[in-house]
């Protein structure tokens, strides 16, 4: 039966760490000190959407992943003037695709499916990634919380998706790599599929994975 597959973009088609070689380029910094900034700069890239959304107080993805870096510098103690916080955050526009992807973009759209991004990303800094990650030529549409000025795990994000590409919401399916995504898109009415690459537990809240796999070629092998 054919789906509106809706896929994350970061952490889901691309892979966010790959911002670790520009920190280590920009910074100078050593491998310990670069890891933890990764992970610093994600964690609150991630609580500040959240709390945008909930505090009804939006900004596009862009501003939120800026304040975010600058948070993970001072909690870091690494000084970085604005030129170089601006070579950093270009990072999330290359981020590397995770290998698979491609691939099962094309199978599922050969399998009669609707394939689409579904992001926090604001519409400039989703649709250079996509064209820079090679992914652009195989999505049907790029879709982005932005058109309704708040942030997954918001249900008026999932529910966007479904209005806008014309399906019913138990029509559409959040591929994802993050668990409160999933979370998210099972409370609001889509079928999902957790892409858990790292084997970890899932969240203790919400609704459980439709599917969960391992790879985004195994999405491909359940679905197409
Ligand atoms: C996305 C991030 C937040 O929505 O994972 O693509």
């Amino acid at each position: 039966m054919p789906e509106t597959v809706c896929f994350d973009m970061y952490g889901t088609l691309c892979d966010t760490s790959s911002v670790t070689g520009t920190l280590a380029d920009e910074l100078g910094a050593p491998d310990a000190l670069v890891s933890e900034l990764d992970a610093t700069w994600r964690a609150k890239q991630l609580q500040y959407s959240y709390q945008a959304a909930l505090m009804e107080e939006y900004q596009p993805f862009w501003d939120v992943t800026a304040d975010a870096l600058a948070y993970a510098l001072n909690q870091w103690g690494v000084e970085a003037d604005d030129a170089t916080r601006e070579r950093i955050l270009a990072a999330y526009e290359h981020l590397d695709p995770y290998p698979d992807a491609v691939e099962t973009l094309t199978r599922l759209s050969e399998a009669g499916h609707t394939v689409t991004v579904l992001s926090n990303g604001n519409p400039e800094m989703l649709e250079t990634l996509a064209d820079n990650a090679g992914l652009a030529p195989h999505l049907d549409d790029v879709i982005s919380a932005d058109e309704v000025s708040t942030f997954k795990p918001n249900p008026a994000v999932y529910e966007n998706a479904a209005a806008r590409t014309d399906s019913p919401i138990d029509g559409c399916r959040l591929v994802s790599g993050n668990a409160w995504d999933v979370a998210g898109a099972g409370s609001a009415g889509m079928h999902t599929a957790w892409v858990n690459r790292a084997n970890d537990p899932f969240e203790e809240i919400g609704v459980d994975p439709s599917i969960e796999v391992r790879s985004l070629t195994a999405v491909a092998e359940a679905l197409a």
